[in-house]
């Protein structure tokens, strides 16, 4: 299971793709129909697709899986009355499986077949989305859900989040402790940290300076910046978090606490608490499909 991209509805999609190509220093991926689809130096057809409407939603966050986990989740979702739609990708790369709603309006695709491409070279490429974080009023109950339905696993939780890992990567998404339910920031992952820096250095030419960072996370000990896109979304340059074995002991809030005034492993980092909250308002979640009553969750039954 990978975490490949986001799928975002919003206005004045151009805008979002020339900053994001030009300034932030990812690929175009091309354009289809409506929508601008920004790559990294991975293989990944996209990222994030940029689809042109008049608010802004998250439309779906989608995996790559492959036939037994997609029936997993069929299942699973199906047993606890989970709202799904069966899916054939129209975006980049194809692909079929399911869109689930979470229990908080998160609408999470998984997506079996879907076509790679080749990697590209160039420098401070974003290489791909390490984590999609989302805000929740009851962080708890998604994680426990996530770890029920798609078989994800709690890796960390700390006083402001739940992290959760699909692979061996210490987390793909993470639920905060909000108390509203929206997209809270897009994480890409640099090559490197000097990718990491120089990225900053970029947006630095344009007079734009970290909402957070740069500092070291405590779980996942990622290096960050994070920045509010004009587009109105929070987002990261991040290195890689680190790998994790199956026996990784859950963490909890008391193990990650940090010294007075210390919000990072560097004690190098300043956040606008403010500004990052009100961005986080930005990108809710809409369904804009009608559940289906039953799956079938056979593979004859899916042909
Ligand atoms: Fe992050």
């Amino acid at each position: 299971m990978k975490l490949r991209s986001v799928e975002l509805v919003l206005p004045k999609t151009k805008d979002a793709h020339d900053f994001l190509i030009d300034i932030w220093g990812a690929a175009s991926g091309g354009k289809k129909g409506n929508t601008y689809y920004i790559r990294g130096a991975g293989t990944f057809p996209y990222l994030v697709a940029l689809e042109e409407g008049e608010d802004h939603f998250v439309r779906s966050t989608t995996f790559v899986c492959n036939e037994e986990e997609l029936q997993h989740i069929l299942t699973k979702s199906h047993e606890r009355g989970l709202k799904t739609k069966r899916e054939v990708s129209a975006d980049l790369g194809g692909g079929e499986g399911v869109i689930v709603e979470l229990p908080e309006g998160e609408l999470f695709r998984f997506l079996v077949g879907a076509k790679d491409v080749p990697a590209m070279q160039g420098q401070d490429l974003p290489v791909k989305l390490t984590h999609v974080v989302f805000n929740s009023t009851d962080a708890e109950k998604t994680g426990d859900i996530v770890e029920d339905v798609l078989n994800f696993c709690v890796s960390d939780r700390t006083k402001g989040m739940v992290f959760v890992r699909c692979n061996d990567s210490h987390h793909s998404t993470a639920f905060a402790r909000a108390g509203f339910s929206s997209l809270n920031h897009i994480a890409f992952e640099m090559a490197d940290l000097d990718g990491v820096m120089r990225g900053i250095g970029r947006l630095r030419d344009h007079q734009m300076t970290p909402a957070w960072g740069p500092g070291r996370h405590g779980p996942g000990a990622n290096v960050f910046a994070y920045f509010i896109a004009p587009f109105g979304a929070v987002i990261e340059f991040s290195t890689a978090v680190e790998k994790v074995t199956e026996d990784y002991p859950v963490g909890a809030p008391e193990d990650w606490t940090w010294p007075a005034n210390r919000i990072d492993q560097w004690g190098t980092s300043d956040k606008d608490f403010q500004g990052l909250r009100q961005a986080e308002e930005n990108f809710r979640f809409r369904r804009d499909w009608e559940p289906e009553q039953r799956i079938n969750n056979t593979n004859k039954e899916r042909q």
